[in-house]
């Protein structure tokens, strides 16, 4: 029974694991969560994972890491790596180590040009079998903010596939979305060698 409980609860205390599944997540893969905030997805993530796996939960905000660092203490989850944008100036993570890097709700924080950088970063970070999760919110079509106003969902797909990526699937599911579970739009990418630029 959910009874009571707050969405974030809710999600933390079992759905958000579910969705992750339903994603492909497995034990002992490594995954970066790009914009993690207080980590309603690295915390399931970190939990799939397990002890041999390993998340890198990239965040500016240090209160939100603060509080993601808590909640990682209090429930033992020791495979989180905190990487504090706003204290270091590159995030250096080996080129192709990575099994699933997470993008929700946080490309709408940057202006084109900067988001052609941050794909190909991905690009260079992820296994040749890796995937990208794109969770674009605030597109034209939902919720239109800041710089993914004016764009739709085949605009962010054209965009994305421009520096190499392919898009697998385009699903419409229930998940979180700060703290209030809603429907929304995830776009998966694998990374295609054929095309890639900048790497
Ligand atoms: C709306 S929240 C989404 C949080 C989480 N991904 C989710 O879906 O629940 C977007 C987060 O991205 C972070 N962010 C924005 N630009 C960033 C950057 N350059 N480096 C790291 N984090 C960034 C913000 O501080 C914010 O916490």
């Amino acid at each position: 029974m959910n009874w009571g409980k707050s969405d974030r609860e809710i999600w933390l205390g079992g759905k958000g694991i579910r969705f992750l599944q339903d994603l492909g997540v497995t034990a002992g893969e490594v995954v970066v969560d790009f914009g993690c905030n207080a980590g309603n997805y690295t915390i399931p993530a970190a939990e799939l994972i397990g002890s041999a796996g390993r998340i890198y939960a990239i965040e500016q905000d240090a209160p939100a890491l603060k509080q993601l660092k808590e909640w990682a203490r209090s429930h033992n989850l020791k495979n989180i790596v905190y990487l504090n944008t706003s204290q270091i100036k590159e995030i250096d993570l080996k080129p192709h180590s990575i099994d699933l890097v997470l993008a929700y709700d946080v490309l709408h924080y940057f202006g084109k040009a900067e988001r052609i950088k941050i794909y190909i970063r991905f690009y260079n970070w992820l296994k040749p079998d890796g995937m990208l999760s794109v969770f674009p919110k605030h597109n034209k079509q939902d919720f239109p903010m800041w710089h993914l106003a004016e764009l739709d969902y085949e605009d962010i797909i054209g965009e994305i596939e421009s520096t190499g990526f392919r898009l697998i699937e385009k699903t419409e599911q229930e998940l979180i979305h700060d703290d209030y579970l809603e429907n929304g739009v995830i776009l998966n990418f694998t990374v295609s060698k054929l095309n890639a630029v900048g790497s």
